[in-house]
């Protein structure tokens, strides 16, 4: 268990269809009359008109001076037209000043109406994989069909998604975007729908690092459950059984495997497959070393998902805000 030397579970079940969290890391607060809080609205309401005037969709920058100083940064899934970048950005942004109030670090990635991301810190973005703060979530509803078969399927569409995505750029198999979605046939009636993205400011290596890292996280919690999302401030890693994005609407699905029986109960005694997606430098760059908390907000429609933070420690409290919305804050 050396793999998470910050792991402490916490697992939460509650009503979600699409998942649009917050993630407020406790590094650090600020009060709300602060110059820095100032900076962090300026910057994040400028980002949707910042996003979407750059090629690619991705900006970073900062704003102020010293402690005060903001640094942000927002990015889409490529593809994504400019209307939906923006209003995702903009949902994102929103979401993380009304649900982080006071903390100095935070992102989102929220779905809806693309994938987007939008993070802030008073530190630069360092360009290596920042850990603190990774979150998964997954369905509650466990994979009726065969489970080896479909651990098989899996572990091949991720190892060869891991792969394309991470690739250095301009080599043949490259996406040169850090981005990959695809589709695989796990059986006549049902696919996996995958998708996974880096910031462009990683390396190839701390790409595949990042996915790696939140497939094997995924794998060893959840490896029977039927979809998941591991979000990290690095990338983002979701798949599914059903089309959850816009982003596979030009996928084609690749020729399904031989006729399978459905709704075969999971085998009790099928471990997951970890090794495959172990990295060979499997050390936890942990940038401070000190997580201190997290608060994570979630926007909740339909679905059940259940919750797993990763951190030293952290405080959930949990407020009804409306019949829509359940908000965690502390
Ligand atoms: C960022 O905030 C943390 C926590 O308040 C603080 O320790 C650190 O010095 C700050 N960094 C900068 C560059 O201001
Ligand atoms: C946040 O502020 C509270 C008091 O307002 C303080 O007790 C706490 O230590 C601060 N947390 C961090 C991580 O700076
Ligand atoms: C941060 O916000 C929390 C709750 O919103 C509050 O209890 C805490 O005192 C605030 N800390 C600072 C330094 O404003
Ligand atoms: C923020 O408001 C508090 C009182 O509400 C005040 O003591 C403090 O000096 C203010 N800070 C700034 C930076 O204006
Ligand atoms: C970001 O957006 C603001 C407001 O639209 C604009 O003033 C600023 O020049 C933009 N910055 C960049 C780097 O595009
Ligand atoms: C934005 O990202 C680029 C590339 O990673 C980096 O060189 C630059 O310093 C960043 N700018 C800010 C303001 O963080
Ligand atoms: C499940 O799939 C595996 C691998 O495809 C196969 O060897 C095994 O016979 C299957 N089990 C059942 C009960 O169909």
């Amino acid at each position: 268990m050396s793999l998470f030397p910050i792991l402490s579970f916490v697992v939460i079940s509650f009503g979600v269809a699409s998942v649009s969290a917050q993630i407020c890391l406790n590094n650090g607060n600020f009060s709300s009359n602060s110059t820095f809080n100032a900076n962090r609205r300026i910057i994040l309401s400028f980002l949707p008109s910042n996003v979407t005037t750059q090629d690619g969709f991705y900006y970073n920058g900062s704003i102020g001076e010293g402690p005060n100083r903001v640094y942000a940064r927002g990015m889409c899934i490529p593809g994504s037209t400019a209307d939906d970048c923006s209003d995702c950005i903009k949902t994102a942004s929103d979401g993380l000043v009304q649900s982080c109030p006071n903390q100095t670090e935070a992102y989102s990635w929220p779905g809806d109406p693309t994938l987007c991301l939008v993070s802030y810190s008073n530190t630069s973005f360092s360009g290596s994989v920042d850990s603190d703060g990774r979150v998964i979530f997954t369905n509650t509803g466990d994979i009726t069909s065969n489970i080896t078969k479909f651990t098989e399927i899996w572990e091949d569409l991720v190892v060869r998604m891991i792969d394309i995505a991470s690739a250095p750029k301009d080599t043949p198999s490259s996406s040169n975007n850090y981005y990959t979605a695809n589709i695989a046939a796990l059986n006549p009636f049902q696919d996996i729908f995958a998708l996974m993205q880096c910031t462009p400011d990683l390396s190839s290596g701390d790409c595949e690092y990042c996915l790696r890292q939140s497939a094997r996280d995924y794998q060893s919690c959840c490896g029977k459950k039927q979809g998941g999302v591991v979000m990290q401030q690095s990338c983002f890693f979701r798949w599914d059984l059903y089309a959850y994005s816009k982003a596979f609407d030009n996928i084609m699905v690749a020729s399904p495997p031989p006729m399978t029986i459905r709704s075969i109960p999971p085998s009790a005694g099928a471990p997951a497959n970890q090794n495959d997606n172990r990295p060979s430098n499997s050390h936890d760059r942990n940038r401070r070393g000190i997580s201190t908390g997290i608060v994570v907000a979630i926007t909740v429609p339909t679905v059940v998902i259940v919750l797993i933070l990763f951190s030293l420690r952290f405080v959930l409290c949990l407020r009804r805000t409306s019949l829509q919305r359940t908000k965690y804050e502390c």
